[in-house]
């Protein structure tokens, strides 16, 4: 089966904008004649998942009219559902060097020239407007609001070009839409869930993502690498202890462990559609969306992110959502359960803060292992214990 059968890409064709051999020596020498800019962290993920087609049919950061539909509509002004704006934003010193209708050179932190954009415009970004529309919040507390505030008044639209990924400390986890489309086919999975996640695994995730297994081919388990917060567990810790639990737990001919270089935005609904966006274009045909799904304090409604997929028209997005409720350990039932399929009140359930979590954690002590797995537990206290 050619591996772009699976299922289409959002918006019909799934882009790339890696450029190789001859027209990468050309990006490069027009690139020496340019204006330069230093990306940040969000910058050059952004980059690189519009480059390699993870945000198709995103073909470069947005123009006005894309901008301002995405923010008021989850729509790119031709209509395509497109859920979060992703804009290069810079100060208006940095603004002024450049000029609308001519390349810039965009570099990372250290200096290496990594991309190309040709720049079509210039526009000012509505800052409480976004916050309000896309994070559902104005404050500033929030840290994807925190973000945006922080950033430069000017977003830059135009067209991007990739001269070289971003190494990754996951290489070997590294699939670009293209190499995950192949490998699902090598496995000859038609059917793929994807599970997005920022934490460890815990018993009640595994339970989400086993169910769906009962029902599709093959489980995309697809963690955000990407900037998150700084509360949140470091990727390569999480990474280790993905391992390890796929080692012993889970069917090796049914599981993929695959990295996601997103940042984290915590835009909760609008961002759980992003989500799902991307893990169709990586070619997942499903996609899990439990509790309060990409959310963050109180800001959401635990069930936000699954209402958000019920208004939209059906030919707006060809991944279906696997709707989970909220699951826990009961103790009577002897098993992970949810409020559909245990009739016991909450004394009989083993509900675990991440905070106390993270005290046990600290402390060396592992949480019951009705919670967590004991190898994925210590993995989590060993990176505790060194850190
Ligand atoms: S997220 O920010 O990446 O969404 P997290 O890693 O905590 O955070 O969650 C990964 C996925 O598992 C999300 O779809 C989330 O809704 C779901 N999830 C997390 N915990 C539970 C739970 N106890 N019950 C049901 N779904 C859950």
């Amino acid at each position: 089966m050619p591996a772009n059968l699976l299922i289409p890409p959002h918006g019909g064709t799934l882009i790339d904008r890696v450029l190789h051999g001859s027209a990468r020596d050309e990006a490069i020498a027009r690139a020496s004649q340019s204006p330069r800019l230093i990306l940040n962290e969000v910058g050059l993920a952004d980059l690189e998942l519009i480059a390699t087609g993870v945000f198709s049919p995103l073909t470069g950061f947005l123009g006005r009219a894309d901008y301002e539909r995405v923010v008021r509509e989850a729509r790119l002004a031709n209509g395509t559902l497109w859920p979060i704006p992703i804009t290069l934003a810079v100060s208006e010193a940095e603004a002024s060097q450049l000029r609308d209708g001519e390349p810039v050179a965009l570099h990372s932190a250290d200096g290496t020239l990594v991309g190309l954009l040709e720049l079509h415009e210039r526009y000012t970004a509505d800052l409480e407007r976004e916050a309000t529309e896309v994070y559902r919040t104005t404050d500033a507390a929030h840290p994807g609001v925190a973000r945006l505030y922080a950033q430069g008044p000017v977003l830059l639209g135009g067209e991007i070009w990739l001269l070289d990924a971003p190494t990754s400390p996951f290489q070997s986890l590294h699939f670009t839409p293209v190499a995950s489309r192949r490998a699902f086919a090598a496995l000859g999975w038609r059917t793929v869930v994807g599970f997005q996640t920022r934490n460890p695994i815990h018993r009640a995730h595994e339970y989400i993502q086993k169910s769906a297994l009962e029902l599709v081919d093959g489980l995309f388990l697809h963690p955000l690498v990407g900037a998150t917060k700084d509360d949140d567990l470091p990727a390569e810790v999480r990474v280790r202890s993905y391992e390890v639990l796929l080692r012993g737990y889970y069917p090796a001919t049914r599981t993929l462990l695959a990295v996601f270089p997103a940042a984290m935005r915590y835009a909760g609904p609008r961002e759980a559609l992003l989500h799902a966006i991307a893990r169709q274009n990586y070619g997942c045909t499903h996609f899990i969306v439990g509790r309060d799904h990409a959310g963050v304090g109180n800001y959401y409604g635990t069930y936000d992110a699954q209402r958000i997929f019920d208004n939209l028209h059906p030919s707006d997005l060809a991944i279906i959502p696997l709707r989970f409720e909220h699951t826990f350990y009961c103790k009577t039932c002897s098993g992970i359960a949810s409020s559909r399929t245990c009739p016991h009140d909450s004394s009989h359930h083993l509900t675990l803060s991440g905070t106390k979590v993270r005290e046990l954690l600290r402390a060396g002590e592992a949480p019951p292992p009705e919670f967590t797995r004991p190898e994925v537990a210590q993995v989590l206290i060993d990176a505790l214990r060194t850190a």
